[in-house]
C-alpha cells in the first residue's frame, strides 16, 4: 500500500478542523498508520521545505508552519498521494475544487490548513522527517 506524509497546518488546527479532516480520509477509505501532535521548530520546517528554501515566500511560509501545534499523520491506501493530494484541492483554495479540504478550510495560499506529500520520493524523505518505523502501524 502507498503511503503519503499528511499535515493539519497550524490554521487548519486553531480553527477545530482536525476532527473533520480525518473523517474526510477516512471516509474516503485512506488507513490511519501513524499520527502525532506537535509544534514544528524552524529547523524542522526547513527539512520538510527544503526545496522551498530562497523562494520570495519562505519567510511566511516558516512563520506561519511554527506558529502554532500541527497534526502530523501518515495515510496509506491505493494511490495514496495522488488520492490525498485530490481531496485537498489546489495549494490556492481560490482555485482549489469544490468540497476539498482547502475550499472548505483554507483562507489563503499561505494558509491553506494542509499539506500532503507530492510523489513516492517525497513521501519516503518526508515520513521520516516525523516518524520512526516503529511509529508507524504498517
Ligand atoms: P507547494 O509545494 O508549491 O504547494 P503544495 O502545498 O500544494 O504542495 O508549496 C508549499 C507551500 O508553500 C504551500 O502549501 C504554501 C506555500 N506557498 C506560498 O505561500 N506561496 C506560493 O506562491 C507557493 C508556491 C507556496
Ligand atoms: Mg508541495
Amino acid at each position: 500500500m502507498e503511503k503519503t506524509l499528511v499535515l493539519v497546518k497550524p490554521d487548519a488546527f486553531k480553527a477545530h478542523h482536525t476532527g473533520d479532516i480525518v473523517k474526510r480520509y477516512e471516509d474516503e477509505g485512506l488507513q490511519l498508520l501513524a499520527m502525532r501532535m506537535m509544534k514544528m521548530t524552524k529547523e524542522v520546517a526547513a527539512k520538510h521545505y527544503e526545496e522551498h528554501i530562497g523562494r520570495p515566500y519562505y519567510g511566511e511560509l516558516e512563520t506561519f508552519m511554527t506558529s502554532g501545534p500541527i497534526v502530523a499523520m501518515v495515510l496509506a491506501g491505493e494511490g495514496a498521494i495522488a488520492k490525498v493530494r485530490e481531496i485537498n484541492g489546489k495549494t490556492d483554495p481560490a482555485e482549489a475544487a469544490e468540497g476539498t479540504i482547502r475550499k472548505l478550510y483554507a483562507a489563503s495560499k499561505g494558509e491553506n490548513a494542509v499539506h500532503a506529500s507530492d510523489s513516492p520520493e517525497s513521501a519516503a524523505r518526508e515520513i521520516h522527517i516525523f516518524f520512526n518505523e516503529t511509529e508507524i502501524f504498517d
